[in-house]
């Protein structure tokens, strides 16, 4: 095997080396079971186990409330955007969305195609480059639910604090920042999160539940796309995508292993803090394109002077072994995903290069 770089894509994003020795060992076989955990049925014991310990390690990793479920489901988050009109955005009802990037925008326009969606508050006008404050945002009467993306990848912003609203449920597309720090479940109607980033492979995406949810739930669906038919047979109506969920079984027990979420917060803010340093201290060249009091501890974005630096800069940056750092055509420049898996070494080394730049291009 050639030397391992350092992965600041986005998503599929990098994973804990660990958990990619582990995985090989259970692509060859799993468990005594004389096959791989590809070729092992979703209908024996084995699976549903590790599934079922899968659910119980996020829940313990997030400090769900019990009733709280877990479902594993296939299509990705952008599938979510769809389901979540559908199942909750009922006839009558009204649901507002926070629209902070480009996956909210596409949340709310999914949820447009059901039924009365509401946009409570927009930051297009500057780019997406903050995070509102709650009392810019304009909520409905009685919103079915307000909708909102905690870590918006592309630009490069989080939510430092979770909005709250008074009886109204939150749904939230967490994809690029689950378990990169502790919150409190309980606010939320239903979390969602492609496992891509911070939870694992590509292939599936972790919901997280409050039953209370499906009360109102619309049943005049097809039996696949309702959130109750998950729940009712535990993520197994049909055929899971086992091996992703395998994968994410080992990322939780890493999680747990490197101290859990408060270990993961702490080792990413100075991970961060690395890299938002070099962009301060040397203003004149590097422009962060988030507000300081909107930046992602997930997802850092910036610009150089100019284009034809900004592609040096990649083009030096891979050839010193770190990858990925081409920004979204929406910002330009460069941005650098940073997820609980990138070593706290990755996030050094791209600062060290960063000054080295600058003393030759500044
Ligand atoms: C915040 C957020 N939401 C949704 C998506 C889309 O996810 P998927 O490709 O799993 O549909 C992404 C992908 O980058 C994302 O970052």
């Amino acid at each position: 095997m050639g030397e391992r770089v350092y992965n600041f894509f986005p998503g599929p994003a990098t994973l804990p080396f660990e958990v990619l020795e582990e995985a090989r060992d259970g692509f060859m076989e799993y468990g005594n079971k004389g096959m791989s955990l590809l070729e092992l049925s979703h209908r024996g014991k084995e699976y549903e186990g590790l599934q079922t310990e899968t659910e119980s390690l996020l829940k313990e990793l997030l400090n769900a409330p019990p009733e709280y479920r877990v479902l594993f489901m296939g299509g990705g988050a952008s599938t979510q955007f769809a389901l979540i009109p559908m199942n909750f955005l009922t006839a009558g009802k009204e649901a507002d969305y926070l629209v902070t990037g480009s996956f909210a925008k596409k949340a709310y326009e999914e949820a447009a195609v059901i039924g009365k969606a509401n946009v409570a508050i927009n930051t297009k006008d500057t780019n997406y480059n903050r995070i509102p404050k709650l009392n810019e945002i304009k909520l409905s009467s009685a919103p079915a639910y307000v909708h909102f993306t905690t870590n918006n990848t592309i630009y490069g912003t989080q939510w430092q604090e979770m909005p709250k609203f008074a009886r109204v449920p939150l749904v939230a597309d967490m994809s690029s920042d689950i378990l990169s720090r502790p919150f409190e479940v309980s606010d939320f109607g239903m979390i969602y999160a492609g496992a891509q980033k911070n939870l694992g492979p590509a292939g599936v995406t972790v919901v997280i539940l409050n039953p209370e949810m499906l009360d109102q739930a619309n049943s005049n669906l097809p039996v696949i796309m309702q959130y109750k038919t998950f729940v009712n047979n535990d993520s197994l109506y049909n055929t899971p995508p086992s091996y992703a969920v395998y994968m994410v079984n080992l990322v939780l027990k890493w999680v747990k292993k490197n101290g859990g979420v408060a270990a993961m917060e702490k080792r990413n803010r100075e991970k961060a803090a690395y890299i938002y340093e070099v962009i301060d201290n040397n203003a004149g060249f590097y422009k962060g394109h988030a507000q300081p009091e909107s930046r992602s501890q997930m997802n850092v974005t910036f610009r150089l002077p100019s284009e034809e630096l900004e592609a040096a800069f990649v083009a030096q940056a891979i050839k010193a072994g770190l990858v990925g750092l081409k920004g979204h055509r929406s910002v330009g420049g460069i941005r650098a995903s940073i997820y609980n898996a990138m070593p706290v070494d990755g996030c050094k080394a791209l600062a060290e290069f960063m000054k080295d730049f600058v003393k030759i291009n500044g």
